[in-house]
């Protein structure tokens, strides 16, 4: 593993950050450890286990309602939480940061509410490259309000075909909706040039950063996007928690997403009247425990620093699908000018799920189906792939183990 390392021309002391990752040092099936599943989960540096339950052990109550000392300490935490994470993604200020659920629930957050300004005849505009996540939420506001859902093309490379991207943005596109990194090729989209051709029409334009804030800097003030989105799980954060960031002057204007407590100014029997954004959108008790992890885990992250973080990725990731594609056997899908460290492929002849479980056998774990993906999957022709997708606590050892065992799963398949 060490010799592998000293190729590295990133002097990443990647050594360093797989001591905070506990979890990665174990064996599995008698080989050590291979977490090549990032991209579905980020695995959690103790940084963040420990303020997890330090918050639990010493600081813990419910937020934003208790007049006692110990509530006052958890609601700080709790919007310390939000100030890190506006930092983090250069929003103009911490209002402009909803908690919601996840990436998920921030996209269906922003079809139910916005979307429901929309009237027949507009058009949504998504492309094919999209998580369902960012097509399923539009294709339900659009059955409901009569619009209709649009999908830009992907070239053979995995890129956005942007000759036709701007065929299709026209008067009737009202909402732009793209992934900024693709979930099956790690393409990194141009969301800027999107967010221009948005405005340019009169549209808004939302961003799916789940696969993006954990390797690259967002700044969602230069992107000038209007929406994005993010998952706290991927981030080395914990899960049940994630970011939808809004542009102030849009928010304000939307109605809420989910009733209850906490959202409300007034409750009358009448009617009910409703907070300023982002309370406004985050109805009952939020994830208290989970925002106090996720800060801690934008700290983390700071601390080692994205850039370099990312560019780390990025080695490992390009050393994998250089040593896959020295095997005649193994099919890799799109080659994308821009990407991140995602890797979908399939070895001729095989299963992906075969492929999959004969390297769980050799302690290489990834994904493998069709990674939420459909359209991708379509547009390729394909059933499912094999994913391998790298974090910051990944090595080029690790890259060649994942070599090594595709190399054996051929064998097997002869
Ligand atoms: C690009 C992309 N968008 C959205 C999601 C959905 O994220 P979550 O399940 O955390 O809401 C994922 C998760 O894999 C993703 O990769």
């Amino acid at each position: 593993m060490i010799n592998s390392e000293k190729l590295s021309k990133t002097n990443f002391n990647v050594d360093a950050i797989r001591a905070d990752f506990p979890i990665l040092h174990q064996q599995m099936n008698g080989h050590d450890l291979v977490f090549l599943d990032t991209g579905a989960s980020a695995q959690k540096p103790k940084q963040v286990i420990e303020a997890m339950v330090s918050v639990m052990q010493s600081d813990y109550a419910n937020v934003h309602r208790g007049v006692y000392s110990l509530s006052q300490r958890s609601t700080d935490l709790f919007e310390a939480s939000r100030e890190k994470v506006a930092r983090f993604i250069n929003a103009p200020d911490e209002d402009s940061v909803v908690f919601t659920r996840g990436a998920t629930e921030a996209i269906n957050l922003v079809a139910f509410s916005y979307g429901q300004r929309l009237v027949p005849g507009d058009e949504i505009l998504t492309t094919e490259i999209e998580h369902h996540s960012n097509i399923v939420p539009w294709q339900m506001i659009a059955e409901r309000q009569g619009a209709k859902v649009v999908f830009a093309p992907i070239t053979d490379d995995g890129e956005l075909d942007m000759e036709a991207v701007r065929a299709l943005i026209t008067n009737r596109t009202k909402i732009v909706a793209a992934a900024h990194v693709s979930n099956t090729m790690g393409t990194v989209l141009p969301i800027k040039e999107l967010a221009r051709l948005a405005h340019r029409v009169g549209a808004v334009m939302i961003a799916d950063g789940c696969q993006a804030a954990p390797h690259l800097p967002v700044d969602v003030q230069d992107l000038n996007v209007d929406f994005y989105a993010f998952s706290s799980h991927k981030v080395y954060g914990p899960t049940g928690i994630g970011v939808l960031y809004g542009r102030p002057d849009i928010l304000i204007d939307m109605p809420p997403y989910q009733g209850g407590g906490e959202m409300i100014e007034t409750v009358e029997k009448t009617g009910s009247t409703f907070k300023l954004p982002p309370h406004r959108f985050e109805a009952g008790t939020p994830a208290i425990i989970e925002a106090v992890g996720l800060g801690a885990a934008i700290d983390y992250i700071t601390s080692v620093g994205i850039e370099a973080a990312g560019a780390h990725e990025t080695e490992v990731c390009a050393h994998a699908e250089t040593l896959l594609r020295s095997m005649p056997e193994v099919e890799i899908l799109g080659r994308p000018n821009s990407k991140t460290s995602v890797l979908s492929f399939n070895v001729k002849g095989a299963h992906a799920h075969d492929v999959g479980t004969i390297l769980d056998q050799q302690g290489v774990a990834i994904r493998a189906g069709q990674h939420c993906a459909q359209t991708v999957m379509d547009r390729f022709g394909l059933h499912a792939t094999a994913r391998a997708s790298f974090g910051m606590y990944n090595t080029l050892a690790e890259a060649e183990a994942l070599a090594r065992a595709v190399s054996k799963t051929i064998e097997i398949f002869g």
